[in-house]
């Protein structure tokens, strides 16, 4: 038996430090792959993560699609297929967004693995060091990795209850402009976004393509959440209203079926889409065929969309519930968004509490949200939280509340015995309203401000 050498511990970094590429000195680890490790925890609540319920898919269902692929198509399933992805694959995804009213042609479809790959290879096309990309504030804490591996220079832009700000968008534009320095996207995640729970409204969404269009910018539209609407009314996807000319749509499996079988997609403008190929030949040549097929034969089935529905309202169920426990058990001065969809709601807490350190104390008491900062490359939002709801049982929720509560609460009370201030005092707002002074980052108008906003349309 060979003996194995110890493994080398972080403290040798230094004898490798020299062999490292420059970029890694800038990389940032995702806050939320970081807390991905606790969510193991059988005793840790975890609202950091944004999981789909997996648990929910008929074990039955998917024993016999694996039967059916290893019988009909077993040798493909096991083999490579092209890197711009299975025919079989994609004429899936042209339904999927055919659900969403948006119509593709299959031939401008790259699978990809998972929609992350997409964010990687959108900025391995497009982005050389120092480079500007136009982000939300926040914005998927996910990405904030990838921005940072290929050193984009991120400028975030604000949202309020109706998406990013496009008069903002239009300032920040200007500026850079008179800077000469041209964004290479604009990154958006309109419905139901990650971190912020928001849907980017339709006259915006319009500005928006208009926008694009006037200053030939290239929008990288993150959709995963389209389909997971428990309320309201459909809005057009930004790649539908631009008609493919300036929009890279991402798609993905994760939200609607499955996070573990690594499927997602492009759609781009052909000349985007085939220096993506090329990306994704360096990166893994492929897709899984084998989940491609499993993708074919369980859309095959035709009961992906009574399944979707069953998702939709067990989400929407656990939404209301965590609504209800954060209005229960958080302060008054705290404040949160009301998605009508998707998997997260951003809370914001006065802003002299810091997330980070909550969290501390709250993984103390066995419970995880993802602290604001994860969101902004900047610093900013640092008394703001990210929490999921799909992924937990509304036990799990109450209790998760009731715990982040009682750690604010020791945390507010704390402040007031350092400090010698009296604690602040409620904001006048219903609880879950929002006081613009309290809302960090994400500026929500006062109630009564609302109906003036919603007649000022697209700002
Ligand atoms: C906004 C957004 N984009 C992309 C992804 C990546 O998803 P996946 O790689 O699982 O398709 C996620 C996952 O949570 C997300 O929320």
């Amino acid at each position: 038996m060979t003996r194995r050498t110890p493994r080398p511990a972080a403290r040798d970094l230094e004898r490798y430090a020299g062999l490292f590429a420059s970029r890694t000195s800038v990389m940032k680890s995702s806050a939320m792959r970081d807390l991905m490790a606790l969510t193991e925890r059988p005793d840790v609540i975890s609202l950091a993560g944004g999981m789909p319920d997996t648990s929910t898919f008929p074990a039955e269902s998917f024993a016999s699609i694996m039967v059916k692929v290893a019988v009909d198509n077993c040798a493909a399933a096991l083999q490579y297929g092209p890197t711009e992805g299975l025919g079989i694959a994609k004429d899936v995804i042209a339904q999927v967004m055919e659900a969403e009213g948006t119509l593709v042609d299959p031939d401008d479809v790259l699978v990809t693995t998972g929609g992350q790959q997409v964010i990687d290879l959108v900025c391995r096309t497009l982005v050389d060091p120092g480079d500007v990309v136009v982000a939300e504030a926040p914005t998927y804490p996910g990405a904030v990795p990838c921005f940072s591996v290929y050193q984009a220079d991120v400028v975030q832009v604000a949202m309020d209850e109706d998406g990013m700000r496009i008069d903002e968008l239009e300032e920040t534009l200007d500026r850079l402009e008179r800077e000469g320095r041209r964004p290479k996207f604009i990154y958006t995640i309109p419905n139901f976004q990650n971190p912020a729970g928001v849907t980017m409204s339709l006259p915006r969404r319009q500005r928006l393509v208009e926008v694009a269009k006037e200053r030939e910018l290239l929008v990288l539209e993150d959709n995963p959440y389209g389909l997971l609407r428990y309320e309201g009314e459909p809005l057009p996807t930004l790649y539908s209203l631009d008609g493919g000319e300036f929009v890279i749509y991402l798609g993905t499996f994760s939200k609607i079926l499955s996070a573990g079988i690594r499927l997602g997609w492009a759609v781009a403008p052909n000349p985007v889409l085939q220096k993506m190929n090329l990306g994704k030949q360096a990166a893994d040549l492929c897709s899984s065929s084998l989940t491609q097929h499993f993708v074919s034969a369980y859309f095959g089935e035709g009961r992906w969309e009574p399944y979707l529905q069953s998702l939709r309202e067990l989400y929407r169920r656990r939404r209301d519930t965590m609504l209800d426990a954060l209005a229960e058990h958080f302060p008054p001065e705290a404040t949160w968004t009301r998605p009508q969809g998707g998997l997260f709601i951003w809370a914001t807490l006065p802003d002299y509490l810091d997330t980070t350190d909550l969290l501390a104390r709250a993984l103390t008491r066995n419970v995880a949200f993802v602290p604001g900062r994860g969101a902004f490359l900047d610093g900013r939002g640092a008394a703001s939280m990210r929490l999921n709801f799909s992924g937990v049982t509304e036990d799990e929720i109450r209790e998760g509340a009731r715990r982040i509560g009682e750690v604010i609460a020791e945390q507010v009370e704390l402040f007031g015995t350092l400090t010698g201030h009296r604690k602040p005092e409620p904001a006048a707002a219903e609880p879950g309203t929002v006081d613009p002074e309290l809302a960090d980052v994400l500026h929500l108008p006062r109630p009564g401000e609302r109906e003036a906003r919603r007649s000022d349309g697209a700002r």
